[in-house]
């Protein structure tokens, strides 16, 4: 299947990114045709200081190498080097109705954060993400839960165009990690873990010792000592329970039974002792990358000269279907 996704460059990665949506990618780059970007783009719709942002995007690129994205195995580039993102946007934007762009939850969401800044843009993210898909012909999108929504928009978009124009497009498709897709946050287990929460919702993936056992110890869980799954009842430590079955890779069952009666304070002590280890190697290969700048800036520009041929194909072939040649 052919694969792509983006991140945008704004902040570090938590553990909530990883599992939802890197921790994905790293898994189908092993037996997949693979394209992931940095969305640099989709990030300028919010405030931003536009002196960080060369900065932010190759920290960015950084910590996903760090993650796992391997550039021999997945074509990984920044999104405004291939320029054909935003062509196809707009020719997409034509065919896309706005009622749907309104409806979207992200916008809503986001015209209510930063009521100052409702830009065209906002409204019209969903498309230059449409277009980050279908420029490539990708069939499935590793993402997150909160995503679903713009990827279901991209196959209407996709559905529309080739119902207009005549076929070019394949119709992608979400995929989402069977468990993880919605890590909750660490203050507030009602809530998504989200940068935009801040620092003590979220670990990142690149957290020192030290802040991983002060955020996991003073976590919140809930009344109750018994150590068991059950998202309503007990959002804290399902969350918690969650977390270390990705990162052990053991069941939630196996694991229920053996924190059983050991109580709150020992699960996260293991936990938080579990996720030390297992963010060690992030660590390690951020630091050594982070001394690595011009080599991560050379992988980038390989990577778009690799995406810029599938890019110009697909960008001649729209532009013929809708008569412009
Ligand atoms: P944030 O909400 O922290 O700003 P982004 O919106 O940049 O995160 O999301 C980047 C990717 O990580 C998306 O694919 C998104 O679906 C996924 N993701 C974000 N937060 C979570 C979470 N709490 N649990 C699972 N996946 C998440
Ligand atoms: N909107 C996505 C996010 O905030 C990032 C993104 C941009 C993306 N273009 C994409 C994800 C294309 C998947 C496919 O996480």
């Amino acid at each position: 299947m052919k694969i792509l996704s983006g991140i945008q460059p704004t902040g570090s990665i938590h553990i909530g990114n990883y599992l939802g949506a890197i921790k994905q990618w790293v898994e189908l780059q092993e037996k997949n045709e693979c394209i992931f970007f940095i969305a640099d783009l989709h990030s300028l719709t919010i405030p931003y200081k536009p002196e960080e942002l060369a900065k932010n995007i190759i920290e960015a690129a950084i910590a996903h190498l760090a993650a796992g994205i391997d550039p021999q195995k997945s074509i990984f580039f920044v999104q405004s080097d291939i320029k054909e993102h935003t062509e196809l946007c707009w020719l997409l934007n034509t065919v896309c109705p706005v009622g749907e762009l309104q409806r979207m939850t992200q916008y809503k969401e986001k015209t209510k954060q930063f009521k100052k800044n409702i830009n065209a843009g906002l409204l019209v993210y969903p498309v230059l993400q449409a277009a980050d898909i279908l420029l490539y012909k990708a069939e499935g999108v590793p993402v997150g839960k909160d995503q679903v929504q713009h990827i279901e928009l991209a196959r209407t978009i996709a559905r529309k165009f080739n119902q207009r124009f005549g076929k070019v497009f394949p119709e992608p498709k979400a995929l989402l990690p069977k468990i993880g897709a919605k890590i909750m946050a660490l203050d507030n287990p009602k809530q998504k873990m989200s940068k935009s929460l801040g620092p003590q919702s979220y670990i990142s993936l690149f957290e020192d010792s030290k802040e991983i056992k002060k955020k996991i110890m003073s976590a919140v869980t809930d009344t109750g000592k018994v150590i068991k799954y059950n998202p309503n009842r007990k959002p804290g430590i399902s969350n918690l329970l969650t977390i270390y079955s990705l990162f052990s890779e053991k069941p939630i069952k196996e694991l229920e039974k053996k924190f059983k009666d050991k109580g709150y304070a020992y699960f996260k002590k293991s936990l938080t002792q579990l996720l030390i280890d297992s963010l060690e190697p992030f660590r390690k290969k951020r630091k050594e990358l982070l001394s690595r700048e011009v080599f991560v800036k050379e992988t980038l520009k390989v990577g778009a000269k690799r995406a810029q041929p599938i890019a110009e194909s697909t960008i001649h072939e729209t532009r013929a279907k809708m008569g412009l040649a």
